[in-house]
């Protein structure tokens, strides 16, 4: 399959739920996925390759070239953020279908007998958006989280994952593949490709990563009738903590900590009744677990003087936490020596955002790489990386598979 083809089917599937902003709107589970899903089967059904859907929803095409042998898998996600960027995840699914597709071929054509099967896959949920945690097809694939539990999760609207999954048809329950190693390319998301000026990042490790699930219980009240004295405003002492998860990173040094509230929502969330519930999720990421935990613990300390200062409860759960990965070495020396063959410029890179990779270098030997992002930036409509730099990860993504099929 040529470049062209490849750059066809990116920006036909970047329109699958296109927003108006060059986005994507794609969260998990919803009929936008379902288009893409469809999509993905219709490409793997064209080419004969058998379509699987797990029971978590992870779809797996599969090319058999050696009866019995285990699979290299490649892929990524194609859900996304709400208002997301087309980049995010949808890349590493192209590219890890066209890279199986040049890899079967060459292959073929070469007489090259592989020790291995080839595999794509789209895995289910990885941005956690609708249905929180992130990462969860991929980690229940890989026994980090449980099924059931899983699919038990519900959306803000209350329809779980094993409903939602049933409605647009892929809660499956074909067998897994048996698997031998894992792939996965991937838009940076970051700035330092870009202001390096290099093509390829060979990703060498994941920063820790934990998350802070905070219910805040007030009191439901009149706003104009109550007494300011009487008011126990959960949202009032909601904002204080997002004030804290922000100026806490000010404790260490700089960018050594990031913290953001990503998501908050309020009960009743009326503008005539005071506040009787917040719920928000705060997301603590470094290099360094220390500095995760000494984090957390004055936040802990400092939410526990605001519940006491507005006489109300705030409920602190932790969620969601992710060690430092580091992923193998012989993978990282594959990707530098590919990319030397092919004359990219390459430079090993850790990631700081969250990636089905992880979750399968705890079972596989994996590989995973990054191409350049425009100004750093994801997870929004502005998300851009070029033609060429896409061009020249499948290429790579290629290399690497087919070194990893031959064993
Ligand atoms: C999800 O997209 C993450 O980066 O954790
Ligand atoms: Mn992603
Ligand atoms: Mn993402
Ligand atoms: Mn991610």
């Amino acid at each position: 399959m040529s470049d062209a083809t490849f750059l066809t089917d990116f920006h036909h599937v970047a329109g699958i739920g296109a927003t108006e902003n060059n986005g994507v709107e794609r969260q998990a589970a919803t009929a936008a996925d379902k288009s893409t899903r469809d999509w993905f089967a219709a490409f793997a059904k064209e080419r004969n390759w058998e379509v699987r859907v797990d029971g978590i929803g992870n779809m797996f095409a599969l090319i058999d070239l050696v009866p019995g042998a285990p699979y290299i898998l490649l892929g990524s996600h194609l859900d996304s953020q709400p208002l997301g960027g087309r980049f995010d995840g949808a890349y590493g699914v192209l590219a890890g279908l066209h890279a199986a597709e040049r890899v079967a071929g060459s292959l073929a054509a070469t007489g090259t007998a592989p020790v291995y099967n080839l595999a794509v896959v789209n895995w289910f949920n990885e941005e956690g958006g609708r249905f929180a945690p992130s990462i969860m097809g991929s980690s229940v694939f890989a026994g980090l989280m449980d099924q059931e539990k899983m699919l038990a999760v519900k959306d803000l609207a209350g329809t779980t994952v094993a409903e939602a999954l049933e409605l647009i048809g892929y809660l499956g329950t074909d067998e897994r593949p048996e698997l031998a190693g894992y792939a996965e390319i991937h838009i940076e998301q970051g700035r330092i490709l870009e202001r390096e000026g290099v093509t390829l990042g060979a990703v060498d490790y994941s920063w820790h990563t934990q998350k802070l699930d905070v219910e805040v219980l007030g009191e439901q009240s009149h706003t104009g009738a109550t007494a300011m004295a009487d008011r126990h405003d959960a949202l009032v002492a909601a904002s204080k903590v997002v004030l804290l998860v922000h100026d806490v990173t000010k404790k260490f040094a700089e960018e050594a900590l990031v913290s953001s509230v990503g998501q908050l929502t309020l009960e009743p969330n009326s503008p005539i009744v005071v506040a009787r519930r917040v719920h928000l999720v705060a997301d603590l990421r470094s290099a360094s677990p220390e500095i995760v935990a000494e984090a957390r613990a004055s936040l802990l300390a400092d939410i526990a003087q605001i519940a006491k200062d507005h006489d109300i409860r705030i409920n602190v759960n932790d969620f969601d936490v992710r060690g430092i990965q580091h992923y193998p070495e012989a993978g990282l020396e594959l990707t530098e020596k590919v990319a030397a063959n092919l004359g990219l410029s390459v430079r090993r890179i850790r990631t700081m955002a969250g990636h089905d990779s992880v979750a399968m270098n705890r079972i596989v030997p994996t590989v995973m790489m990054f191409i350049p992002s425009v100004d750093g930036v994801s997870h929004c409509e502005r998300e851009f990386t070029t033609d060429v730099d896409m061009v020249a990860g499948v290429k790579a993504l290629e290399s690497v598979a087919r070194e990893m099929v031959i064993g």
